[in-house]
């Protein structure tokens, strides 16, 4: 890092322009005694941390499940940045005139970063990104310094080894060297904290998009039907132009790096006339990966892959929504950071398949999750649903059918653990909440969506008492307020009555305590779909086949037959060159 990150509106110049002050502050009283310059560095930089973690605390004891993650992650940056502090005093020795300094620079940057960070908290938090990397740049220059001139590469102090656990004979130089890395992290955990800030005030984009739109011109002979199911939707403030959504399917047609292609966006174009499309699931990190070539949304190339097939969408007035994938125990050692094990809530092998580079094989032996490991996903979910908003994603849906990681956790054939987020109901659904209320940090909870799939046994999953789960499971969702409850109604692609379950309670529990649309799927046709009482249905294999699918339901049209070899993976054969409608 050699200079600032480019800043990109009035706020942004007002926090480097304060950081500017400080860097000429610096300069003017301090020069290049950079063992000073750390110490008024780490004097400002301890205070955003302490008044972040205490102002997010505040908020905490008022709705303690909201920014779990941020909580953790500033209050050890707060602690981080008290220990380069000490460190630097212990290395600087300043005399008691410039320590009462400090102490007065503390409680004046104190009063002024707290004003700001309780009225303008998204620039608070990029003056911070900014500081850390001028406390980057300077510490760059420390190390020059140092390393020319080796009389002042002092021993590391004691504080220092302990806390970095540095090599007993640690000196100034590895001091900086660490301390200037977790600058760096700093400065991209602020930024990250600043950019989701900017996302959650820019409701005014989508309204662009919204006003640009156009409704499909329909040009069918036929006699229109009888029905809803045709006319717009509101959810909310999200106008969907029918109640006819496209499931999500995996179609494995992404870069190895997950990264989407423009072929993609082709697809998703043609399809742009359903009420909304539900794009395929997405990995929210390496590890929840579990099948070859289907995308991702943690990297920024496939962020930006994404964000031209949204762009595509909407450009046809579209309404797109991703769902967030994590595979949980279906997934092989191909796929997983350093060739591991793929992990799961208990260590219990599925009885399924997944496509890797050579084919298809059987899932790897599955470890079971750490306790500490489970808030670093639940935070990856949160981050998905950043790039998911900067890709321009109208909504997400969390993925928690099918036998996949959420799934996994939900039922209790899968999930056997002994601490809280096992053994009673309440206990396994704790997972999948977490996550709806890190992701409602991003998204407005009515532009969430949840799948679930309560009798469908895919990937060798089954609970001994899912009426009484999944009864549960939609109360909650209702009581979060959530945009969509979407139900997998029977055995995933195959049976619908593969066993007695009541969905009605499960759509009704949503809605009446809060939640907002419902949504079928499964084995639906027209004459299905338009008897059905629910607010949306979902069409999957149909739309593989039928790019204009609202067109034909409507006007009563033939569909045509999809083709089975070219589901996962290939080329635009079986992908983008399925006809529109035409009366030749
Ligand atoms: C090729 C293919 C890919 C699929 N990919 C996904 C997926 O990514 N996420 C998901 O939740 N379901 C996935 N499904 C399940 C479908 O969304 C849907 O539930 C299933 O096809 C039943 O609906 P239908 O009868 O309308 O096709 C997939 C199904 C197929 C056939």
């Amino acid at each position: 890092m050699l200079e600032h990150r480019k800043p990109e509106n009035s706020s942004d110049y007002i926090a480097i322009l304060i950081t500017k002050f400080l860097r000429f502050f610096a300069d003017t009283f301090f020069s290049k005694r950079y063992g000073h310059r750390a110490v008024v560095l780490e004097t400002v930089a301890a205070v955003p941390g302490m008044v972040a973690g205490m102002w997010i605390h505040l908020k905490c004891l008022r709705k303690m499940e909201h920014d779990r993650g941020w909580i953790k992650i500033l209050l050890d940056e707060a602690e981080n940045e008290r220990m380069h502090l000490m460190t630097f005093i212990e290395i600087a020795k300043p005399n008691w005139f410039e320590r009462a300094l400090i102490l007065i620079a503390q409680a004046v940057f104190w009063h002024f970063y707290f004003i700001i960070y309780i009225f303008f908290p998204r620039t608070a938090h990029r003056i911070v990104g900014y500081f850390e990397e001028e406390a980057v740049l300077s510490y760059t220059s420390y190390l020059e310094q140092v390393e020319n001139n080796p009389d002042l590469n002092v021993d590391a102090p004691q504080i220092a080894i302990d806390y970095w656990k540095l090599k007993s004979d640690a000196k100034l130089i590895d001091v900086i060297k660490v301390v200037r890395e977790d600058e760096k992290g700093h400065a991209l955990v602020n930024h990250n904290l600043a950019d989701t800030l900017d996302e959650d005030s820019s409701k005014s984009h989508i309204k662009q998009i919204e006003l640009k739109k156009e409704e499909p011109k329909f040009e069918s002979k036929s006699e229109k039907q009888d029905t809803s199911r045709y006319q717009q939707f509101h959810l909310d403030d999200l106008i969907f132009f029918n109640r006819v959504v496209m499931a999500p399917l995996t179609r494995n047609r992404a870069t190895t790096k997950g990264v989407p292609t423009p072929m993609m966006a082709a697809y998703y174009e043609q399809r742009a006339s359903a009420g909304l499309i539900i794009a395929e699931a997405t990995q929210i990190s390496q590890q929840g990966q579990g099948y070859y070539c289907t995308p991702g949304i943690y990297s920024e190339a496939q962020t930006e892959g994404w964000k031209k097939v949204v762009d595509a969408v909407h450009a046809r007035g579209g309404k797109i929504s991703l769902q967030l994938w994590h595979v949980g125990r279906i997934s092989h050692n191909e796929f997983q950071p350093n060739q591991g094990q793929p992990v799961a809530p208990s260590a219990i092998k599925a009885n399924s398949q997944v496509f890797i580079s050579s084919g298809l094989t059987d899932v790897s032996e599955p470890r079971s999750l750490m306790g500490y490991e489970i808030p670093l996903i639940v935070e990856e979910y949160r981050q998905a649903a950043v790039n998911a908003k900067k890709a321009g994603f109208d909504m997400v849906e969390i993925h928690g059918a099918n036998g996949y990681l959420i799934d996994q956790f939900l039922r209790d054939s899968t999930n056997v653990r002994a601490d809280d987020y096992g053994g009673s109901i309440k206990n396994r659904t704790r997972f999948l909440l977490e996550i709806v209320d890190a992701i409602s940090t991003i998204y407005p909870p009515n532009r969430i969506g949840c799948r679930i799939g309560p009798s469908s046994e895919f990937n060798d999953i089954r609970d001994s008492d899912p009426q009484t789960l999944f009864n549960f499971i939609a109360e909650q969702l209702g009581q979060k307020g959530l945009g969509y409850i979407h139900v997998i109604e029977g055995q995933t692609g195959g049976d619908r009555n593969n066993s007695v379950f009541d969905y009605n309670t499960i759509y009704q529990n949503f809605k009446m305590h809060g939640g907002i649309a419902s949504m079928a799927n499964n084995g639906y046709d027209k004459h299905l779909s338009e008897k059905t009482t629910v607010d949306l249905v979902a069409f999957g294999v149909p739309f593989i086949a039928n790019p204009d699918l609202v067109y034909r339901l409507e006007h009563d049209l033939p569909l045509t037959d999809a083709d089975k070899d070219t589901f996962y993976g290939g080329a635009e054969k079986g992908y983008t060159d399925y006809p529109f409608y035409s009366k030749d």
